[in-house]
């Protein structure tokens, strides 16, 4: 989704700012530029394409002065074309301004300044920011023109404005998209989020909504919707910008595959009172909602199956856009969202909606000061590091154990045994480092065996969801056509398409009935001339191909399916020639509606 960078201070603005933007790339984008203030006037670069492709066209760097804001487009309002790409001016050339999110009310507005003689140039719901500023520039304060124009506004922004009347200086404001401020000494920053700025510094101040933040190279004034000053306190950010690199990796998502041993070593790590809270307040409630969207739903989903077989508790996994259709929510209600980001827009909104109802709130949180830890009212951090590819691999491995360890807190609490998955659990780095190490094994199946256009991917139980993400896995970055499902539901239509067209991969767990159940499922599909990959845990089963990897219990099992599936897909968009890191229309966070 769209980033936002802004600098003032001492440096060249223009290469600060597009440092800060190639850091939010991983976010997905479209289109980007930069604007800067310099000898009273304000100079724009920005085009359709890549970064690197832009700076060696148009120099977006080379915008000159001390003090610039920066964007990264992913279309929403209008088509991807240079016009509707951002920095926005208005009609005087003399603000410029970067955006992110839906300003819900903009036909309406430019219906109103075109009356009034604004002409516009984009098709954007953005372009009406400038315009309505420009209305008040020559009477007021860049800040107060911008609360001016907020007082018009509806829906959701995060945006910079600079004005070529007061250089130095930049007006920030968000309400429901992330910004956060970076203090430097003598120089600001302000961002979509923090990586932007941590080669600079590690000094965090996020806005809340309705905020609006005066920034200049000497310090900020944060002030509230009435223009009041508000006084905040400073985040610091323990993740270095090394830790953003790739570290000798071709790719981030490889890179971030590996790292899972570590990701999970640190989610095992996570204080237990944290997890002792989040299970107590499942424990309390009536009814408990696992909200999230994406991989993070695939978590939740795998969470219900823990949740009930080894605490015996109701929990339901819900995609949360669906929240507000479907839930029940009330005070005896807890929702817990389940987001890498803390800012995707569906999750944040589903805790807004659980609050308003006077239901509990949680969630479990990657990255630090996002939106989501600031509307829960608790909060578990995952711990696993910045991830950089839009596909989500250990973040999805941490969140999922940090299910099971509040699952197994939970079953504690009840008087549960369940010391053989606890055993397991502590062994969870040492089996996923033997999973990444049968990678060039796992990079041979996907040579030879996704050789077609379209798969079903399959398991049962708690590796329903495992078929669901490893299906989802694959279509984000390979662009093939695949379809995660139940196995049991194979017969009820879907194995109408089996053909030597579709490929059927299946999650096979070790011992027991849902073995027997998966590998009968297997043969059907090859009894109807379809190939199958079995990805087994214990004895291999009979297939077209299989992995086979190492025994543990069926609860574990998708924890160590994930890196099997993860590297077949990246290996697979690999020999395909993907751009791995950032798949086409794909966001790394969303958040817009
Ligand atoms: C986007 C990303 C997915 C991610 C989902 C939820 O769709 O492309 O990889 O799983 O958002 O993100 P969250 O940050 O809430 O976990």
């Amino acid at each position: 989704m769209c980033g936002i960078v802004g600098y003032v201070g001492g440096r060249n603005a223009g290469e600060v700012v597009l440092h800060g933007l190639r850091r939010l790339e991983y976010r997905g984008y479209d289109s980007c530029g930069i604007a800067s203030v310099h000898g009273g006037r304000v100079e724009v670069r920005k085009d359709t394409g890549m970064l690197d492709e832009i700076e060696a066209r148009l120099r977006l760097s080379g915008v000159r002065g001390t003090t610039a804001i920066g964007h990264t487009r992913w279309a929403t309002h209008g088509g991807v074309t240079k016009e509707n790409a951002h920095p926005h001016l208005d009609c005087t050339r003399r603000v410029a301004v970067v955006h992110n999110g839906i300003i819900s009310n903009h036909e309406e507005l430019r219906r109103e300044l075109e009356a009034r003689g604004h002409r516009f140039l984009s098709e954007t719901d953005t372009e009406v920011l400038p315009h309505l500023i420009e209305e008040h520039l020559d009477s007021l304060p860049l800040e107060e023109a911008v609360l001016r124009a907020l007082e018009r506004v509806e829906g959701s922004y995060a945006l910079l404005a600079i004005s070529a009347l007061e250089p130095g200086k930049i007006v920030a404001a968000r309400n429901e998209s992330p910004l956060v401020i970076g203090v430097g000494e003598g120089e600001m920053f302000v961002a979509s989020d923090v990586f932007p700025f941590l080669r600079y510094t590690r000094r965090a101040v996020p806005l809340e909504d309705g905020e609006v933040a005066v920034i200049t190279r000497e310090g900020y004034r944060v002030l509230d919707r009435r223009g009041a000053p508000v006084s905040k306190r400073e985040l610091r950010v323990d993740w270095s910008d090394e830790e953003a690199r790739k570290e000798g990796y071709p790719h981030f998502m490889l890179k971030e595959i590996h790292e899972q041993p570590s990701a999970v070593g640190a989610a095992l790590r996570i204080y237990p009172e944290d997890i002792a809270k989040l299970a107590e307040m499942i424990q309390r409630a009536e009814r408990v909602y696992l909200a999230g969207a994406g991989t993070s739903l695939h978590a939740a989903m795998v969470g219900e199956y823990w949740f009930s077989q080894l605490a015996g508790k109701c929990v339901i996994a819900i995609d949360s856009s669906e929240l507000e259709n479907k839930a029940v929510v009330d005070p005896s209600t807890l929702v817990v969202g389940i987001t890498q980001s803390g800012e995707t827009y569906d999750t944040l909104a589903a805790l807004r909606f659980a609050r308003a109802k006077g239901a509990a709130t949680a969630a479990i949180v990657n990255v630090i000061g996002s939106t989501a830890t600031r509307i829960a009212e608790h909060v578990v951090m995952q711990g696993s590091g910045i991830e950089i590819a839009v596909c989500a691999t250990k973040t999805y491995t941490s969140q999922l154990t940090l299910l099971l360890r509040t699952a197994v807190e939970l079953a504690r609490m009840e008087g549960r045994g369940t010391e053989e998955v606890e055993e397991g659990m502590r062994e969870l780095p040492a089996l996923l480092s033997k999973v990444l190490e049968l990678e060039d094994e796992i990079a041979r199946v996907a040579e030879g065996f996704f050789d077609v256009q379209n798969y079903i991917f399959m398991g049962r139980g708690i590796n329903y969801p495992t078929a669901l993400e490893a299906a989802l896995k694959l279509k984000e970055i390979s662009y093939l056509h695949a379809e995660g499902m139940s196995s049991g539901l194979l017969k009820h239509g879907t194995i109408s398409l089996i053909d030597e067209n579709m490929h059927t991969v299946a999650f096979v767990p070790p011992g027991g009935s849902n073995r027997r159940r998966v590998v009968s499922n297997i043969q059907e599909v090859r009894a109807r001339g379809g190939r199958v990959l079995a990805v087994c845990s214990g004895e291999p089963v009979q297939g077209d191909a299989c992995i086979a990897l190492e025994e543990v219990h069926e609860l574990l099992t998708p924890l160590l399916f994930a890196p099997a599936f993860q590297l077949i897909a990246y290996h697979v968009a690999l020999r395909l020639g993907r751009n791995v890191d950032r798949p086409r229309a794909l966001a790394k966070s969303v958040t817009v509606e």
